[in-house]
């Protein structure tokens, strides 16, 4: 498994990081199997899969939940998993809590945090307590009621300024790594030059150590609009869709199952019971 060491040496070697959600067994399993260099159990879990309309209602409880089944599919990957909505605000000592569950019972190897201001002092207090942490800079989710919707951030010159001291304080306060969502290209780049930690980006263009993205925005799965900066590599929602309307019509039209998909008792026996 590549641990903190790996990505910060990838950096330095200009080696492009990827970074991937997974939600669940079998998505963990085919990102390992794909390569990707760390997995990201993202809160974004609430929206994709578990049909919330924002990351708001995701509870530790379902971090945990989900991160369990992703390290069962992908036991040799790195493991990041979101610290969700509140779970890190309301004391420190609730913080550390919430992060020892999850690092204790899902099998993590990291979590992630978004912003800055008070969050660089829990930063600090989980780098201390042993608990590898990355930060989450720019469009963070799980304040879209207060930056009043899902926007880029730090498009002006004073925006991007508080961009870069967030970034330089997480790193200071111990973060291993900082994604970077949704920001222009300029300022994820000039982050990148001059933080030692790595940047991941999402919508932060091409000039960042590495670059994440959701699962399903990734195969065109049960997501029907994706943002801008999504790349869909397949259209897996039209092949289930197909497959399941075939279905469907097979078992109406009493076209399947065949007799290749049933199971048959030896003539003798049927005929000893009913014959
Ligand atoms: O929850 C998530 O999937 C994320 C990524 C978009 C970075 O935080
Ligand atoms: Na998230």
């Amino acid at each position: 498994m590549k641990t903190k060491t790996d990505f910060f040496r990838m950096k330095q070697a200009n080696e492009p990081i990827v970074m991937l959600t997974a939600y669940d067994f079998p998505s963990a399993k085919l990102a390992e199997a794909a390569g990707v260099d760390m997995i990201l159990v993202g809160d974004s879990l609430g929206m994709v899969v578990l049909g919330y309309d924002s990351t708001i209602p995701v509870t530790v409880e379902e971090m945990i939940h989900h991160t369990k089944a992703v390290r069962r599919g992908a036991p040799n990957t790195f493991i990041v998993t979101d610290m969700p909505f509140m779970s890190y605000h309301l004391s420190m000592e609730e913080a550390l809590r919430n992060a020892q569950r999850i690092m204790q019972q899902s099998g993590a190897n990291a979590v992630k945090i978004e912003g800055a201001d008070d969050v660089v002092n829990v930063i600090r207090a989980l780098t201390k307590a042993g608990v590898p942490v990355i930060s989450h800079l720019g469009l963070t989710p799980q304040s879209v009621g207060v930056l009043g919707g899902y926007k880029v951030q730090g498009k002006d010159a004073e925006s991007a300024r508080k961009l870069m001291e967030d970034a330089k304080l997480c790193e200071k306060a111990g973060a291993i790594a900082l994604v970077l969502e949704c920001v222009p290209k300029q300022i994820a780049a000039e982050i990148t030059k001059q933080l030692t930690i790595p940047t991941i980006g999402i919508g932060a263009g091409d000039e960042v150590d590495g670059q994440v993205l959701v699962y399903h925005d990734v195969l065109g799965y049960g997501v029907d609009r994706v943002p801008k900066f999504v790349k869909k590599y397949a259209n897996i929602q039209e092949t289930i869709s197909h497959a399941l309307a075939n279905y469907v019509a097979d078992v109406k039209l009493r076209r399947f199952p065949e007799a290749a998909h049933a199971f048959t008792m030896k003539e003798e026996e049927w005929v000893a019971l009913y014959g």
